[in-house]
């Protein structure tokens, strides 16, 4: 079975087509390489000895997003990635994340309808749910004000998709990413950034390579137990499978509301101190840190109630904390060794 994977050159996307291609899915690939390299295609290929279809296009551009989904119509889903997803980027830029987020999704779905596409799994985040007081976050936690335009760009989306799923036939999965961390087993994939991070881990991993000289904590008087923000760190690998398990769900038609929401977390809160010190315990290395202003779009706290893609999924992630920790330094000393 065919699936169509936007953004798949990206963190999430890449890790999630090595998935779908271990669960024999045949996978085309689309991103426009504004944030990514074609390094992930080479890696996927290595990882699953199985070579995926590509094409370098912006989704803003509704004619190139049209010839791509016309000429694989026949796929049984799109899983749609492709996205700006830098917090402070999308405070001091909105319009830019308002333009390419959401044009490039209202394209996607027009193609959708177009072609007659039957299943369609969106990106989303926790960051819909905003300074939420009520934690655990379940799917039906109400949205606060978004706290950046990136988060905004992901409330939108949803909102959008909820309509058109009412009008349509296709069916669709929102997934609510927490924090995605880590890197895949192989060392062969994770998280690439172009520019400077503006992550955690990737900046505590390249801190600690030295590329960068030190990370800030950004703000040490949340009310939180040792004052620095509180998020849920999830391992991409089991983000990656949660979309396997989402589509397998579309396809066996167990979605019974044309359009279900589902939270992809641990379930465990993880101060930006504490995971710091799991850095430090698996690495055994101690990292340049300091304790700075807090940062502009962050929320306090939060994590999530996963029960729900737990039961209907039957998705439960195999990695914690530490784990993912370890295997990001993998992949960071990996990225040296290699010269990426
Ligand atoms: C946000 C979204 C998340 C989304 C991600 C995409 C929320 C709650 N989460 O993650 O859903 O997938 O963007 O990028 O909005 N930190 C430091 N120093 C640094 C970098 C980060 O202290 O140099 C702290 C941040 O203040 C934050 C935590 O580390 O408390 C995690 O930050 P980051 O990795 O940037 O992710 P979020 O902004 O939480």
């Amino acid at each position: 079975m065919k699936v169509i994977v936007t953004g798949g050159t990206g963190y999430i996307g890449s890790h999630t087509i090595t998935d779908l291609l271990e669960n024999n899915f045949e996978v085309v690939c689309i991103d426009s390489l504004a944030r990514s390299t074609k390094y992930a295609l080479k890696a996927i290929e290595q990882i699953t000895n199985k070579r995926i279809k590509f094409y370098q296009i912006d989704l803003c551009n509704k004619q190139d997003t049209f010839d791509v989904l016309e000429q694989h119509k026949d796929a049984v889903g799109i899983i749609h990635f492709a996205a700006f997803k830098t917090v402070p980027e999308s405070v001091a830029n909105p319009l830019l994340y308002y333009n390419n987020n959401l044009i490039s999704l209202n394209n996607v779905l027009e193609g959708i309808q177009k072609f007659n596409i039957p299943n369609f799994v969106f990106s989303s985040s926790c960051s819909v749910y905003g300074n939420t007081k009520e934690l655990p976050v379940t799917e039906d936690t109400p949205f606060q004000e978004a706290e950046s335009a990136y988060a905004h760009t992901k409330q939108i989306g949803e909102q959008i998709i909820q309509h058109y799923s009412k009008v349509s036939s296709t069916q669709s999965i929102l997934l609510r990413y927490f924090n995605p961390v880590g890197a895949h087993p192989s060392g062969l994939l994770g998280e690439m950034t172009v520019n400077k991070p503006d992550n955690l881990v990737p900046y505590i991993t390249q801190t600690a390579i030295g590329k960068l000289e030190q990370l800030t904590v950004f703000g040490s008087d949340y009310d939180t137990p040792d004052g620095s923000c509180i998020r849920d760190y999830i391992h991409v690998c089991d983000i990656a499978h949660a979309h396997t398990l989402a589509l397998q769900y579309l396809i066996e038609n167990n979605n019974k509301t044309n359009c279900e929401v589902f939270n992809l977390g641990t379930g465990k809160g993880v101060s930006v101190l504490e995971a710091i010190y799991a850095f430090e315990k698996v690495t055994n290395r101690k990292l340049n840190y300091i304790i700075g202003a807090r940062r502009s779009g962050d929320v306090e706290k939060i994590y999530a109630n996963n029960t729900k893609a737990a039961i209907a999924l039957k998705w439960k992630c195999r990695y914690n904390i530490e784990d993912a920790m370890l295997s990001a330094w993998n992949w960071e000393v990996k990225m040296k060794e290699s010269g990426l």
